[in-house]
């Protein structure tokens, strides 16, 4: 049977991975910081067949020992772990950097080390978007890389740290027997399945729920560019079970500015208190996922993702009057 490990398994998008992976028969093996956290990781031992085939292992991404383990006896790693904070994070450099950099590597290392035949690394459109050298209306493709320096300089850390993350994932592709594939989401939304409220969800939360902070009076209206979970999840297993994938992969499905994706949300569900105004943001968001299409990738319509995402909120009580907002995010 065939066995591969996801990384992060409990976080937002390797749920979904978990859970696609174990509908299509696969065995599973889950690194979680620690598999007796029910709130972050109860629900994966819930999913359709998790008890038959879904095996949780401890490991930090700063623990290469722990990831040989987790990895031993698998022929592939969809590795996914990595920090996303929702706010300025004092020390970027122990609380982003080192486990988004030297944890790929360790990643990487572990892979070489179980003799894994095929890695696919989460980056982001954040190691594409950050490139103040592309014409501005021309779209993104696989050939633009965010500039590390520029990146630094804006103290982007969450940027800096997933694009040096992904060139040091693709030096090692074919190093020994290992093919490195790498993909970078667009901005996530869609449901959630784990308990625990996950960056980007808070922020489409943002858009809908003003109790409890403040950040609606400035909400910013930038382009932005969106991906369903459920198809970045298809994305990934298809990266990993096509044989001709090679290199990095854009994963993005509409590009809309923050007033235009609310007015969708509004128009589906117009019982919310919605920002009405917003601080107008310049620069495009264009991205190119020609590649990853032409590999056989489809994805839903905006609106399904948008309706599925807050019937999702609003079944796990999060729009409920009332409730104060989950935490504070400035984004
Ligand atoms: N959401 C998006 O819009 C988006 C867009 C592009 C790319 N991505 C990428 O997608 C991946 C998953 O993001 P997500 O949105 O699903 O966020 P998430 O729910 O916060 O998941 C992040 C995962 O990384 C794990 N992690 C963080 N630091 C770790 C460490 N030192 N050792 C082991 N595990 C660690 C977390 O484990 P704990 O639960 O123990 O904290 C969690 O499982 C990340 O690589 C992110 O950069 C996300």
């Amino acid at each position: 049977m065939k066995r591969v490990c996801v990384t992060g398994a409990g976080g937002y998008i390797a749920s979904w991975v978990v859970k696609l992976l174990l509908s299509k028969g696969y065995m599973v093996h889950g690194t979680v910081r620690d598999p007796c956290d029910e709130k972050k990781n109860g629900h994966l031992k819930k999913l359709k067949n998790a008890e038959e085939r879904l095996k949780l292992f401890k490991a930090d991404l700063l623990e290469y020992e722990d990831l040989c383990v987790a990895f031993a006896g698998c022929t592939g790693v969809l590795h996914v772990a990595s920090p996303v904070p929702g706010r300025h994070v004092p020390n970027p450099q122990v609380e982003l950097l080192d486990p988004a950099i030297i944890g790929t590597q360790n990643v990487l290392n572990a892979c070489l080390n179980a003799k894994v035949e095929k890695i696919v690394v989460v980056s982001s459109a954040s190691a594409v978007l950050l490139n103040p050298q592309w014409p501005s209306d021309q779209e993104m493709d696989e050939s633009c890389w965010t500039d590390i320096e520029y990146a630094k300089s804006l103290q982007q850390w969450y940027a800096v740290s997933k694009t040096i993350a992904e060139m040091q994932a693709l030096e090692n592709d074919k190093r020994d027997d290992l093919t490195v594939v790498t993909v970078c989401p667009a901005f996530v939304i869609g449901p959630m399945l784990q308990s625990t409220i996950n960056t980007t969800s808070l922020l489409i939360l943002s858009y809908m729920k003003d109790e409890g902070r403040t950040i609606r009076d400035t909400m910013e209206n930038s382009e932005r560019p969106y991906v369903d979970v459920r198809d970045l999840s298809e994305a990934i297993l298809l990266l990993y079970e096509n044989p001709k994938s090679k290199g990095r992969y854009i994963c993005s499905q509409y590009s809309l500015r923050t007033k235009e994706f609310i007015a969708k949300m509004a128009s589906f569900f117009p019982g919310y208190s919605y920002p009405k105004t917003f601080m107008e943001k310049s620069g495009r968001a264009l991205l190119s996922s020609k590649k990853l299409l032409n590999l056989g990738w489809s994805y839903r319509p905006l609106e399904e993702n948008i309706i599925d995402t807050i019937k999702n909120y609003e079944e796990l009580g999060l729009l409920a009057k009332g409730k104060p907002f989950p935490s504070i995010i400035t984004f």
